[in-house]
């Protein structure tokens, strides 16, 4: 007999916003992920505008990505932004040094890369050189996208097709401080953030949100040391990264398909450590923000497995698996339950690198099962947060366990319900009896993303393997929501 899980749904509690802005996504130049992505190699037989394809861009415009990061990651810090502006032909090379050694020839800069947000309709969310650039670097980018005075920076950015200012926002004040972007530790670099977000000056019309490069996973002595020596009221943002291995092991990360079921359960239990990690983060922010001013930001995030046989260890590209798909589900849904504090997160990244929603192969595009669930789950983007209370069945495995289930809910601007559920479960279906309190409604739909395997993936010869399918097996049964949430499968019901 299956398991019946009472939820109870609270639509009476304080009013949190989810930010649209935890649906984020991170275009970093790193393998295809740019160069063979978003930017067509040349001769590629695509629909493109300059370069920029658009057949991505349509995929990714009708999952309403709200902030896109650019251009690192590791890669920012080594990043000169003004040898990728004006003409091409005349830009110079660079290695990219993190990456593969690559040539990178700065032919996608900062026009192009705010063109591409322009079509996506996204904000552009920008990483500032700090480890190896300099102050006046970052200053000057800032006084060439949102100043509109007679300076020689506007005035080149006017020579260079841009007449009035991009009025760019959103800043990182560096990527990874504490490793790739210089190693400092947390009070030297809460100084530099200091120097750096002095000069990083607000435009007319464009207040800045100065974000400051926060912790990897649980150093929460980074975390304390930034909100101690910098303050909230210097900072709008503060980032934190964590990747999800399925071995938890960077030098054997494991496979992106073909894995057992040990290595699945290892994966979700690593996934759902990220729980607890922005529990303690936003616990210590609390401290000296109690009134929550300050964003947490995941601005990295997603699955990180060993990369495909035979591919470029330096491009890191892997497929992706209904697992991946799990993944996404489940960290989604931790993060619109701590919308209180987690008001961004980017996923990394958005095309051929790491946990992506779009892959490539040469004309070819393919949507992974994470794409569908961010597809899914646009619909809790600036909705209201309607906390779930229930008690999860165990999955258990070799006398281990994890909560099979994880959940989360919203009422969007129109008044509709959205419950987004996840069975993490691959072997065993759950009833779920949810009380809606203070909700009138009397009638559920609902799409559902499953498969036969939760190592099954979609293929550039059968792109459609894994897609969202209408779901019937919700009803009203009395004034409560009767489901049968299948195994391994991710879930979004809409009540009206
Ligand atoms: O997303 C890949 C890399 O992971 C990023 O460049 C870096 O910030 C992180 O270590």
């Amino acid at each position: 007999a299956q398991t019946t899980v009472p939820i109870t749904m609270r639509a009476d509690g304080p009013k949190t916003l989810i930010s649209k802005d935890i649906y984020g996504q991170f275009a970093e130049h790193l393998g295809r992920c740019i160069y063979g992505g978003f930017w067509a190699e040349p001769g590629l037989s695509v629909p493109q505008q300059g370069r920029i394809r658009l057949d991505v861009v349509e995929a990714l415009r009708k999952i309403h990505v709200p902030n896109l990061r650019w251009p690192g990651g590791c890669f920012a810090d080594t990043y000169h932004w003004h040898d990728g502006v004006g003409p091409a032909a005349q830009r110079p090379k660079m290695l990219n040094l993190w990456w593969g050694n690559t040539l990178e020839d700065n032919s996608f800069g900062t026009h192009e890369f705010l063109e591409l947000c322009g079509l996506l309709g996204t904000e552009p969310y920008l990483a500032a050189n700090v480890g190896s650039g300099t102050v006046q670097e970052m200053a000057g980018w800032m006084e060439y996208l949102n100043s509109d005075e007679d300076t020689p920076l506007v005035r080149e950015r006017r020579q260079n097709g841009h007449p009035a200012p991009y009025k760019v926002a959103m800043w990182g004040i560096g990527n990874e401080s504490w490793g790739c972007g210089g190693n400092m530790t947390p009070e030297y670099y809460a100084d530099v953030y200091k120097r750096y977000a002095t000069f990083a000056h607000d435009y007319p019309g464009t207040p800045l949100k100065r974000i400051v490069s926060g912790a990897n996973a649980d150093d929460v002595h980074w975390t304390e040391t930034c909100m101690k020596n910098i303050g909230p009221g210097r900072m709008w943002g503060l980032t934190l990264h964590y990747y999800t291995l399925p071995t938890g092991d960077w030098s054997h990360k494991g496979p992106a398909t073909g894995f057992d079921e040990a290595q699945y359960f290892n994966t979700l239990r690593n996934c759902l450590k990220m729980e607890a990690i922005v529990a303690r983060h936003s616990a210590i922010m609390d401290r000296y923000d109690p009134e929550k001013k300050v964003a947490l930001l995941v601005d990295e995030w997603g699955v990180w497995t060993d990369v495909e046989p035979g591919t470029n260890p330096g491009f890191l590209y892997q497929q992706n698996s209904l697992r991946d798909a799990l993944v996404a589900g489940t960290t989604l849904n931790i993060f619109n339950n701590h919308a209180d504090r987690v008001r961004g997160a980017n996923l990394a990244q958005a095309v051929n690198v790491l946990q992506a929603l779009v892959l490539t192969d040469k004309e070819k595009m393919l949507l992974t099962p994470t794409y569908h669930v961010f597809d899914l789950y646009q619909v809790h983007q600036d909705a209201t947060l309607l906390p779930l209370q229930f008690s999860s069945p165990d999955y258990v495995l070799n006398g281990e366990k994890i909560p099979a289930l994880n959940a989360s809910a919203s009422r969007d601007k129109n008044g509709l319900v959205h419950i987004s559920l996840v069975n993490l479960d691959p072997s065993h279906a759950f009833q779920l009896e949810t009380a809606l309190p203070g909700v009138s409604w009397k009638t559920v739909t609902g799409r559902v993303l499953t498969s036969a395997k939760v190592s099954d993936y979609n293929t550039f010869d059968k792109p459609g393997n894994i897609q969202p399918a209408a779901f019937t097996g919700a009803k009203k049964r009395g004034d409560k929501l009767a489901v049968e949430l299948p195994a391994k499968s991710v879930l979004v019901l809409e009540v009206r």
